[in-house]
Order: structure tokens, then C-alpha cells, then sequence
């Protein structure tokens, strides 16, 4: 008797339980019996939970090219910093960075990152690679499942030829293709893994009815079998282009209400109070996923002759925030008589949101550079970040223990450890002329005297 515990969900696959209706199929009795492997290439944020998942039910092969977290990982450490090493106890991997280690591997998925360069555009370097390596090691009847966020159209264009080349296999007759999005929220412990709806897609019927399968031994909210590969890789990109342009309005518009003199929490609160409004905060937009998704969208459009007018201009209002916040201090210090040069500006909170201690791509050291950039004098306080990763990435020292007194306190990114702090801290860390920038609206019971402003 297999112990595939299934878990479609009456909302979300259509039609009556399919896995009972149909014969179990040879792939899923191979990984389920321990005669085939799966394999994950990738092991960060989202690769590595996703193993230890797996690995509760299958046997696992954990590929990542980096020596060193591999080397983390057999040592039950999580090289992001996420998990406890608990998260290991029981589980069944063999963590490498040696392709042949992936010989009886017939079940593969792809979590690499897909970031942009320079110019803003796809760098889609790292999944090409793991594609090319995947292929490479291609039996007859393999499954390859790509994670990874990309535009519609990615996995079929790109990484299904590559995967044939290097085969010298056929998609759909020899070995199948899929894609899952992954979901998960940086930071969030409710919405974990096993407990969001995971969207799957197969190159065909049969392709999706065992992706959905695999996947359901996992995931506990059930899945959604999406109608194409290209819909399960567009709805992903919606999800984090819809939160970016949301957050764009705001932003935006917390701009407009600056200079009509009055608070965007004040017009927020009164606006939500209608049932139909949706409730978005403007705010700093940095880290790997809406910051960087909007752009694979306004790519592939570019590509189909599409101006993404919209979506674009959401993501150049999102970027320029740092500059603007950086600005708003700078005038507020001029106007209480504070030169640039003499002005000593706390920030709290590095990392790219609040209770992650990941720094990519964070806005609020790009902030924090426009700041010294102009001359003024900045601590970093974090309790999440890790500071020699802080100092490597954007060359700025960050403490979790700051002293003396600051001319502006900034709460950048308001962790759990911070949103213990009454007025009092603020107050006792400023100097006789308190000025506080709280993003977020977070500090509560701040007196009359006190310049606070927020977003
Ligand atoms: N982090 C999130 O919260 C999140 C959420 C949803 C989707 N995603 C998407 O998932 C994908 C992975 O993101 P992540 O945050 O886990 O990235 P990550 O940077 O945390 O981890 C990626 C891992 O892949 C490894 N790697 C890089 N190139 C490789 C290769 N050629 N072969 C094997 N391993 C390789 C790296 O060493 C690293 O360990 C991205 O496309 C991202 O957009 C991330």
C-alpha cells in the first residue's frame, strides 16, 4: 500500500478526486518505494524547505554548486539562516555539489535564482546553467519541475530546448516538463510552505496529473492545476506585479499627500473604512521577488511588442523611493538648522522587510547610501542582519547596539525586537530637538514637540 497522502482540495481541482480515479503512476510508485530519487537544484530559501518537505516521504538529492552551504548543510545548518536545525532531524538527503550524485534522480526540481543585471533585464544565467546540467543527466521517462519565477513562455522556450540538446531526448515523449511557482512569503511563519495552494502545470495532461500527485504528498492546502505551463508562470508574476503597482499608488500618493499637508495613514484609515478598499501601505519595495518580478513581465511585453506602461512606471516610482525618503530627511534637518555634515541620522532595520535577516536588493541600504552620500554621519542598527554580510554587500557597518544621541531616528524596517520599543527609547536616543521617521506608522503615543513623520 503507498502512503500518498492525498490532498486536492475540493476548491481548487476541479472534477472529483482525480488521484483515485486514475492508476498510480510508475514515477510516483518509483520515488514512493525508494527505487527512484527526487532531486532539488538549489538550496536557498526556497529550495532547501522544499527538500526537507520532500524528504519527510521521498529519498532526496540536494544539488547546490556552492561547496560551502552544501558543506553548511550536512552540518544541519541553513545557510540562509531560515531554519532551525530541527528542520533536519529525520530526513533522508544527500546534500552535494557533485552531478553524479544525481544518477538515480528521475524526479527534478529547478529553485535557482532568476535576478536581473544591470540594465534591469532577465539574467537568467543560473537557470540556464542548472538547466543545461539537468539535461545533461536526462534519462527516458524524467520529470524536470522548474520553481524558479520567470515570464510566460520561459520554461518552454528556454529551458525545454536546452534540456533537449543536451539530452538528445523529446519533451512530452521521452521525459516531461512542469512548473510550480512558489509562493512563500519571506518571513511570514503562518503562510509556511505545505500550507499555500501550489499552482502545478505539465506539458501535458499526464505531465500534470503526476506533478500535481508529487506535489500533493507535500502540500496540505491542495493544489491548483493551472491549464498550461505559460498560465501557472504568468499568475505567478501577477501575483508580485499586482502587490508592486498597489504599492506604487501608495507610494505615489503618500507623496501627494506630503505636500497637501496631510497624513496618508489619516486618508488610508478613512478610505478603508468603505468594505470595497483594498488595504496597501506605501513603503519600501526591495528584495528579490516584487522587485524584481514586474521586470521579467515588462520584458517578455517589450519582446511581444507590449508597452507595459503601467507596470513600469510602478517600478521606477518603487525604486526611487530611497531617494525620496533621503531627501525628506535632508529637508527636515535643514529646517531645524542642521547641516548636512553635522547631522548624525540613526536607521533601524537593514534588511529588505522586517523580521528576514536577508539584505539583497534591500531599499533601505540604498537609502542609507544616498544619506552618507550627502554627507551626513548614519548608524545602522539591526538585530536580524548578519553585519558581515551588511558590511560585503553595501560597505556599511551595522550594530545592534547603537549609542549616543541622533539628530533623526529612522525606523526603516520595523522588526519584531523593534516594535517593543515605546517613545521613551526614541526619545532617549534623540537629541533636545526629536525628529522620527517612522515608515510605517508603527510608534505609538509620540507627544506634541516630536517632528515624526511617516510615509
Ligand atoms: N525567496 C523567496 O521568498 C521566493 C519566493 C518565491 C519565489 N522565489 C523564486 O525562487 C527562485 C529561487 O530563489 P531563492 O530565494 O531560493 O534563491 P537563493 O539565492 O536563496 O538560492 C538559490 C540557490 O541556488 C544555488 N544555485 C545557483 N546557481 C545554481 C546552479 N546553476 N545549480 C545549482 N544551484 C545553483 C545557489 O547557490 C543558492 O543556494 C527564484 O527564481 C526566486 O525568484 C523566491
Amino acid at each position: 500500500m503507498l502512503d500518498l497522502h492525498h490532498t486536492y482540495s475540493d476548491t481548487n481541482v476541479s472534477g472529483n478526486s482525480i488521484l483515485n480515479q486514475r492508476n498510480t503512476h510508475k514515477v510516483i510508485t518509483d520515488l514512493l518505494t525508494h527505487n527512484a530519487q527526487m532531486a532539488v537544484i538549489g538550496l536557498g530559501y526556497v529550495g532547501l524547505p522544499l527538500a526537507l518537505e520532500f524528504a519527510r516521504k521521498l529519498d532526496l538529492v540536494g544539488f547546490d554548486i556552492k561547496q560551502n552551504r552544501v558543506n553548511m548543510m550536512n552540518a544541519n545548518e541553513d545557510p540562509s539562516g531560515e531554519l532551525p536545525r530541527s528542520a533536519f532531524d529525520n530526513r533522508k538527503i544527500n546534500f552535494t555539489a557533485n552531478v553524479n550524485d544525481l544518477a538515480d534522480a528521475k524526479f527534478y526540481i529547478v529553485a535557482v535564482p532568476t535576478p536581473v543585471d544591470a540594465n534591469k533585464k532577465p539574467n537568467l544565467n543560473a537557470l540556464i546553467s542548472a538547466t543545461q546540467m539537468v539535461g545533461s543527466v536526462l534519462k527516458k521517462g524524467d520529470y524536470v519541475v522548474f520553481e524558479s519565477t520567470v515570464y510566460p513562455g520561459c520554461t518552454e522556450e528556454v529551458c525545454q530546448p536546452i534540456l533537449e540538446n543536451n539530452s538528445g531526448l523529446k519533451v512530452g515523449i521521452d521525459f516531461k516538463i512542469g512548473y510550480s511557482p512558489e509562493r512563500i512569503n519571506p518571513g511570514d511563519k503562518k503562510h509556511t510552505l505545505t500550507k499555500i495552494t501550489k499552482v502545478v502545470s505539465g506539458c501535458d495532461q499526464e505531465a500534470c496529473d503526476v506533478i500535481a500527485d508529487v506535489y500533493s504528498m507535500i502540500i496540505e492546502a491542495g493544489v491548483h492545476p493551472a491549464t498550461s505551463i505559460k498560465v501557472a508562470e504568468a499568475s505567478k508574476i501577477i501575483e508580485n506585479t499586482q502587490r508592486d503597482i498597489n504599492i506604487a499608488l501608495m507610494n505615489e500618493l503618500s507623496m501627494i499627500f506630503e505636500k497637501v499637508g496631510i497624513r496618508t495613514q489619516d486618508v488610508l484609515d478613512a478610505a478603508g473604512t468603505k468594505w470595497n478598499f483594498l488595504k496597501f501601505y506605501p513603503g519600501l519595495v526591495g528584495g528579490h521577488c516584487i522587485g524584481v518580478d514586474p521586470y521579467y513581465l515588462v520584458h517578455k511585453a517589450n519582446e511581444l511588442g507590449v508597452n507595459a506602461r503601467l507596470i513600469a512606471a510602478s517600478r521606477a516610482v518603487n525604486d526611487n523611493m530611497p531617494q525620496h525618503v533621503a531627501n525628506r530627511i535632508v529637508k527636515q534637518l535643514r529646517e531645524d538648522g542642521i547641516a548636512n555634515m553635522d547631522a548624525k541620522v540613526l536607521v533601524r532595520g537593514i534588511t529588505f522587510k522586517e523580521d528576514v535577516q536577508d539584505i539583497r536588493n534591500s531599499k533601505a541600504a540604498e537609502m542609507v547610501q544616498h544619506l552618507k552620500s550627502m554627507g551626513i554621519n548614519v548608524t545602522v542598527e539591526d538585530p536580524q542582519a548578519v553585519p558581515s554580510e551588511v558590511m560585503h554587500e553595501y560597505g556599511i557597518e551595522a550594530t545592534s547596539n547603537p549609542t549616543g544621541e541622533f539628530d533623526c531616528i529612522v525606523l526603516a524596517v520595523p522588526h519584531k525586537e523593534f516594535n517593543e520599543d515605546t517613545i521613551d527609547k526614541y526619545l532617549s536616543m534623540s537629541t533636545a530637538q526629536p525628529f522620527i521617521f517612522d515608515f510605517r506608522n508603527t510608534i505609538k503615543d509620540v507627544p506634541r514637540g516630536v517632528v515624526y513623520m511617516t510615509l
